[in-house]
């Protein structure tokens, strides 16, 4: 099976390309490096001692869509690339729209020219908006589009998009992947999150903060009502992430009907804030400083998922523990202290 993988030199699509690598399929990539490196998907091949075609482009670039579709026959796509920093997304809202909403348009007009009917879509947990305590944990049908953000939106937007194609198309084999929180990195240390400037999310933060590159960690918000007033959130090993994409790839396969799979990604256990730091210190025998300041505005006090959806369909189960994402964390950041640029 030849994947398409747009934004595969990413964060998570670096990871799942690993594994598509490792289990047999064959790759392309589409990325424009906006948010990423090429380095990241040389470690890729060389883990996996196999090569990959890589395509430096846009997926708002019609042509590049045409000519990565004109090669080797693509069974299937996986659709990462876009942009994900919710506060820059309030501020450069037309940004996101182009990048995530036309750019999603666009690769979904080309795979029709070119027949491709396969797509499993990088959606999030923000689509559930901010959720009442009597909604966790989130299952598929809680409700959606009540959004905080034109990064939200975008999501919520595409999803919308892709139910109505396979109502009018139903042959159509789609999945719509709701992730929480990813976290940690390759158990190997060669490939991990790379944020370039201050990180936005919480590990990447504490794991810079543990290496020195930061001298302390702000809690946004203690007067939460959660067990030690800091905010809960579903933490998922991008590893485990990783195998979800390729466990929803092989039950699309055997859709020949067509399918609109819609598929929260969590393990359902919410750990807060200070929880994580804590596992982060004895993950990796570092201190990591913390001052507790001002609630973030927008953040949500907690929410964590119901995956027994993905569970019952994939035979899937995020089994890496918080202990893992911390201790792959520390060891990517330990030996890359500035993400790919350290070599
Ligand atoms: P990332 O920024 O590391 O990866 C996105 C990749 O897409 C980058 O390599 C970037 O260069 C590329 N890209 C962006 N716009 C592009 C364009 N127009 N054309 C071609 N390439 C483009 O982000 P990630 O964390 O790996 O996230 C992947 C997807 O998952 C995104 O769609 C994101 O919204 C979604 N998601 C991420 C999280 C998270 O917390 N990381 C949570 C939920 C959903
Ligand atoms: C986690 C917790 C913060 C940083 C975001 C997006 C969401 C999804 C995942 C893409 C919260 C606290 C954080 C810090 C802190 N991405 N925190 N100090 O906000 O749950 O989700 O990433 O789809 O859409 O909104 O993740 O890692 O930023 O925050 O105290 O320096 O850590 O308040 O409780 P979030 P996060």
């Amino acid at each position: 099976m030849h994947v398409l993988v747009t934004g595969g030199a990413g964060y998570i699509g670096s990871h799942t390309c690993l594994c598509l690598l490792e289990e047999g399929f064959s790759v392309t990539v589409i990325d424009n490096f906006c948010n990423s490196s090429p380095e990241a998907l040389r470690r890729v091949q060389a883990l996996a001692g196999r090569s990959l075609t890589l395509i430096k482009g846009d997926v708002r670039d019609a042509a590049t869509l045409d000519a990565a579709f004109a090669g080797p026959r693509i069974d299937a796509v996986i659709h990462f690339a876009g942009l994900k920093a919710v506060g820059e997304s309030v501020a450069e809202p037309m940004l996101y729209y182009d990048n995530n909403v036309a750019g999603t348009f666009n690769l979904l007009q080309a795979m029709q020219r070119a027949k491709v009917s396969t797509v499993v879509f990088s959606s999030s947990a923000t689509v559930y908006g901010d959720p009442a305590p009597e909604d966790l944990p989130l299952e598929e049908t809680s409700p959606t589009g009540i959004t905080h953000s034109p990064y939200a939106t975008s999501k919520w937007m595409v999803e919308r998009c892709l139910a109505d194609l396979h109502t009018a198309q139903p042959q159509w084999r789609i999945a719509r992947l709701r992730y929480f929180n990813p976290v940690g990195a390759h158990p190997s240390g060669r490939i991990g999150e790379n944020p370039s400037g201050t990180p936005n999310n919480l590990m990447p933060f504490i794991s810079q903060v543990a290496c020195g590159t930061r001298p302390m960690l702000s809690i946004f918000g203690g007067d939460y009502p959660t067990h030690d007033g800091t905010g809960v959130r579903d933490y998922i090993h991008v590893m485990d992430l990783a195998e979800g994409h390729v466990a929803t790839l092989k039950y699309l396969a055997n859709r020949p009907n067509g399918d609109l799979l819609t598929l929260n990604l969590g393990t359902g256990q919410g750990c807060s804030v200070l929880d994580v730091v804590k596992a982060f210190e004895a993950a990796s025998g570092q201190t990591v400083p913390y001052q507790i300041v001002a609630r973030r505005p927008g953040d949500v006090p907690a929410y964590y998922a119901d995956s027994t959806q993905a569970q019952e369909l994939l035979h899937w189960k995020a089994k890496r523990t918080l202990h893992d994402m911390c201790a792959d964390t520390w060891r990517w950041q330990a030996a890359n202290p500035k993400g790919y640029a350290s070599e």
